[in-house]
């Protein structure tokens, strides 16, 4: 394989299994508008741009995926390119996702398709910036992807979320581990709606969390975005679970 391609970001079906469970459950559930705006990191394929598009054109009525990969800025332009001739329209821009400028009132289904962690680091400030520019905003959904592989130190792990574990009442160790697996993400989002000091103005919801092992161990994390406020207990005990080989998971 010529370097150049290595950088590529092609993924298995397990991935994409995932990424249907949750979006199938979000139509089902929880999509209200006809037609959304669709900001993602597609990567150098797009495919997540082709499923979206396949299940139904209208969720993606304007598209943009952001590649801030410079190896990988060039196959995803070149894609995009083809899918064109196929109908599907998408706007690769070189740029980082959190510097979104949104350009339509329409509904936003946002994909933060992360390769990392999504927690720790300045994860809480990016998004606590959407949400206090109104980027993201009531109406929207956004689906986040972690890696679940190799955690940063179950040390780490522990010091960093022990306010979470303690106002959710979890004091066995093993459980703490379960419960970071299935929602550091939601930890991440309500400590940047805590930053952003918008708890009460808006209500973020998880709608199910997937996990799944492509090439390493992922979770998929569904929101969408309502009026109301949002209660932390609430917000993570809700979350329904599945994981991809032991199905539904009691909730937290
Ligand atoms: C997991 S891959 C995308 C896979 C794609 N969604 C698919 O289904 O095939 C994530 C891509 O987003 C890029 N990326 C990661 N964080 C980013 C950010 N904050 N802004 C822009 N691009 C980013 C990475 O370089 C990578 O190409």
């Amino acid at each position: 394989m010529p370097p150049a391609e290595k950088c590529r970001t092609r993924y298995g079906a397990y991935k994409y299994a995932a990424l249907h469970l949750l979006l199938a459950r979000w139509l089902r559930n929880h999509a209200t508008a006809n037609q959304y705006c669709y900001v993602t990191l597609g990567g150098t394929e797009l495919k997540d741009c082709q499923s979206v598009h396949f299940i139904d054109p209208r969720m993606m009525g304007s598209a943009v995926s952001f590649e801030t990969g410079r190896d990988r800025l060039g196959f995803a332009v070149a894609n995009a390119a083809s899918l064109a001739t196929c109908g599907v329209t998408v706007t690769v821009q070189n740029a980082d996702i959190f510097d979104f400028r949104r350009v339509s009132e329409e509904p936003h289904l946002f994909f933060f398709d992360f390769e990392g962690i999504c927690a720790f680091g300045d994860y809480y400030l990016k998004f606590a910036d959407m949400f206090l520019n109104g980027q993201l905003r009531e109406q929207d959904t956004f689906f986040i992807t972690s890696y679940l592989g190799r955690n940063p130190g179950w040390r780490k792990v522990m010091n960093e979320f022990d306010a979470q574990f303690r106002i959710l009442g979890i004091t066995d160790v093993e459980q703490k581990k379960v419960s970071y697996q299935r929602a550091h993400p939601s930890f991440t989002i309500y400590s940047a709606l805590s930053h952003a000091n918008m708890q009460t103005d808006i209500q973020v919801n998880c709608i199910g969390c997937v996990e799944y092992r492509d090439t390493s161990p992922m979770g998929v994390y569904g929101y969408v975005v309502g009026t109301g406020s949002t209660e932390f207990e609430r917000f993570i005990r809700e979350s329904p679970y599945y994981h991809a080989n032991r199905g539904i998971a009691a909730r937290i």
